[in-house]
């Protein structure tokens, strides 16, 4: 019913993704295949161009609320996980990475202490450092395949006075690890017991592979949900990154009036209409095609799971139990950080986002985005292949 397998020129497109340019300024290789940054080569559900060409063809495309947006959103929620989010709980702003800038210039001082769990989405280090705050580091514990967290060091780092906000990356990016209901209570807990505001980044929470069960923050009841910040979006979901549409959940109104004064600080209230109707129909009527993305992304990561396993067996496929980001560690190849890049850009030429982008404890691991057709999956293991057995 959708193509996945569809191959769309983007090469010529505006999309940072495959335009030759970007690719030789990243990775120094203009052809290298891209599995990179994280959108879809995939076209959105029909729904969704249908309700963007609607909007063209009005004609007019001034000032706009979100209005249906919203509501859609909600709806989305309720059905999906459970959570009866209040309309006027959500805040815009045009990306996650906004969302979570303005959590910090809203609630924290320059020279607070903010925790994040490395190896994590690396933008949270940069607007970390960028809006003058310390980055404090708990990192996960990568045993093999198995993610844990460090409690007591969490605790340690929570409790110190100079820790004000701790940003949870639920599911994880890149370890492509969700997060259990108990772990999601006793993170928050000890936040809580510390006065350490939580901010929640679900980005990928409707990114859930077959056979698995993602608990959002809002589904572990109001004594959570009610206390903190959380961040979601369709773009990830139903790649449509380039629309700059998310949703900021915040219950506490006086925590919502706080983020509110600073998005109206900056302007950032105002919504795209092409946006708005993509937004809605993605969530009135995407759900299939998401369910349908979801298998196809699986099985392209089982493939290339078991290419791997069969044909470089020292190297460790993590599970992907979320996100559409598979994480491998090559660091049996014994090469520096340096070294493994260059390996993959230029010798092999497959764009990929490294390890130790996300933090020091993933040196030597690559993530592959695998929402993409199966062919260039196969590109790419094909390529590892041939350079790697030598
Ligand atoms: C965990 C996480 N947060 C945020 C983003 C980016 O969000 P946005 O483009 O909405 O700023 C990404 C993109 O890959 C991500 O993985």
């Amino acid at each position: 019913m959708f193509n996945f397998d569809e191959i769309i020129d983007r090469r010529q497109s505006v999309g940072k993704k495959w335009n030759p340019e970007t690719l030789d300024d990243m990775f120094g290789n203009p052809n290298a295949l891209p599995m990179w940054i994280a959108d879809m080569d995939f076209k959105v559900a029909p729904a969704i161009s249908e309700a963007i060409k609607e909007v063209a063809e009005h004609g007019i495309y001034g000032y706009s609320n979100a209005g249906s947006a919203i509501d859609s959103y909600v709806n989305w929620v309720k059905r999906r996980h459970n959570w009866d989010i209040k309309p006027e709980w959500v805040l815009n702003t045009p990306g996650v990475v906004t969302a979570l800038d303005v959590a910090i210039a809203t609630y924290t001082e320059p020279g607070d202490g903010v925790l994040i769990n490395k190896p994590v989405y690396y933008p949270f280090s940069m607007i970390i450092e960028s809006h003058k705050r310390q980055i404090v580091d708990s990192s996960l514990v990568i045993d093999g395949k198995d993610i844990s967290i460090d409690f007591a060091d969490f605790e340690e780092k929570a409790k110190d006075p100079n820790t004000k906000m701790f940003i949870l990356c639920s599911p994880h990016n890149p370890l492509g690890h969700i997060y259990s209901a108990e772990e999601l209570k006793r993170l928050l807990d000890i936040c809580f017991a510390n006065d350490v505001l939580v901010v929640v980044d679900e980005i990928h929470g409707d990114l859930i592979m077959p056979g698995q069960t993602f608990t959002s923050i809002g589904e572990l009841g109001e004594d959570y949900a009610n206390r903190v910040i959380v961040a979601q979006a369709p773009s990830k979901t139903f790649n449509l990154a380039g629309m700059q549409w998310s949703a900021v959940v915040i219950p506490d109104a006086e925590l919502r009036a706080q983020f509110q004064q600073h998005i109206e600080l900056y302007d950032l209230a105002i919504q795209n209409p092409l946006a708005i109707a993509a937004v809605s129909a993605a969530y009135d009527d995407g759900a299939e095609w998401l369910d349908a993305a979801v298998e196809y992304i699986y099985a392209n990561f089982e493939y290339l799971q078991g290419q791997l396993n069969e044909h470089l067996p020292e190297a460790t496929v993590l599970d992907l139990n979320a996100t559409y980001l598979a994480f491998v560690d090559f660091n049996y190849l014994g090469l520096d950080n340096e070294a493994l890049d260059q390996l993959f850009a230029k010798e092999i030429g497959i764009a990929l986002d490294s390890g130790h982008w996300f933090g020091d404890t993933a040196s030597g691991y690559m993530r592959f985005n695998l929402a993409t057709p199966r062919a260039n999956v196969e590109k790419a293991v094909e390529l590892m292949i041939n350079a790697l057995q030598k």
